[in-house]
């Protein structure tokens, strides 16, 4: 049975990685982050395109997964339709903003998408709206902090709480005696920080995280026999080589071996 490889551009990935093990637990994953080109948000989109493809080329290759999980916006919104054209023997599942769910939801009519930068600017969640939500008001909030603070928490258990309050509150509408009741968290990193957003929150509303969707529609694709296990390690790539102490106790945190450590 070949492995799954779930990537994103650090730590976001693992939101969709711990949904997609506790569906199918005895697949071995190895966990991509590209945190030498971290943050993806902040790239130009033909060079993080590029950037994109030949890194896949490569792990395709190295990896041989059943299947990739694109587990980050910024890039699936780039980068899936020319991923899927480059290599049309690999199957890519991958993140999007849930703007379709969102509408589907939304009581006020009211919605804001918080994702990266990269991401709001992108086409594709454009089309996303008109395509799903052009009954609603949809407020697109680029983020240039949060996913560092999320990787900031993760490995420090720290986090500037007034920052994620001042990166939110753009999420925060009131019009017409209406106000925001969703926010949909359109970048892998963000439910990480979902308690401190709402506890930051000016009023309550529901944070959209896909990850468990993601994670389903992954297993749909699975064709390998369940039960089996491949015999190897779950590993983590970084993409910058670091295998320091912190990164190694987070990645074990999340049953991943570091790559270049020994197996436990
Ligand atoms: N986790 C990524 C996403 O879902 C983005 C973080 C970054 O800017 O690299 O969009």
């Amino acid at each position: 049975m070949k492995p799954v490889l779930v990537f994103d551009s650090g730590i976001g990935g693992l939101t969709v990685l711990r949904e997609f093990r506790v569906l199918a637990p005895e697949r071995q994953i190895i966990y991509v982050a590209d945190d030498a080109a971290f943050p993806f948000g902040a790239w130009e989109e033909g060079k993080l395109s590029a950037h994109l493809l030949a890194l896949f080329e490569e792990l395709i290759q190295r990896f041989q997964p059943e299947i990739s999980v694109i587990a980050c916006n910024t890039a699936s919104t780039l980068a899936i339709a020319a991923l899927r054209q480059a290599m049309p023997g690999e199957t890519f599942v991958g993140t999007v903003p849930a703007i379709k769910p969102a509408a589907e939801r939304t009581r006020s009519g009211l919605v804001s998408v918080l994702a990266t930068p990269g991401t709001v600017k992108r086409q594709y969640t454009r089309d996303l709206i008109h395509q799903w939500a052009s009954r609603c008001h949809v407020r697109l909030v680029g983020s240039v902090r949060l996913a560092e603070l999320a990787e900031i928490y993760m490995r420090e258990g720290y986090v500037d709480e007034n920052a994620v309050r001042d990166e939110i509150a753009p999420c925060f509408v009131e019009a017409d005696g209406a106000r925001t009741d969703i926010v949909v968290l359109a970048c892998t990193h963000y439910p990480f920080l979902v308690n401190r957003m709402r506890k930051m929150a000016p009023w309550p509303v529901d944070w959209l995280d896909p990850a468990e969707a993601i994670a389903r529609r992954a297993v749909s694709l699975l064709t390998a026999p369940e039960g089996e296990r491949v015999s190897g390690t779950d590993l983590a790539v970084f993409t910058s080589g670091r295998r320091d102490a912190a990164a190694a106790r987070l990645m074990a945190g999340f049953g991943l071996t570091l790559e270049g450590e020994r197996a436990r």
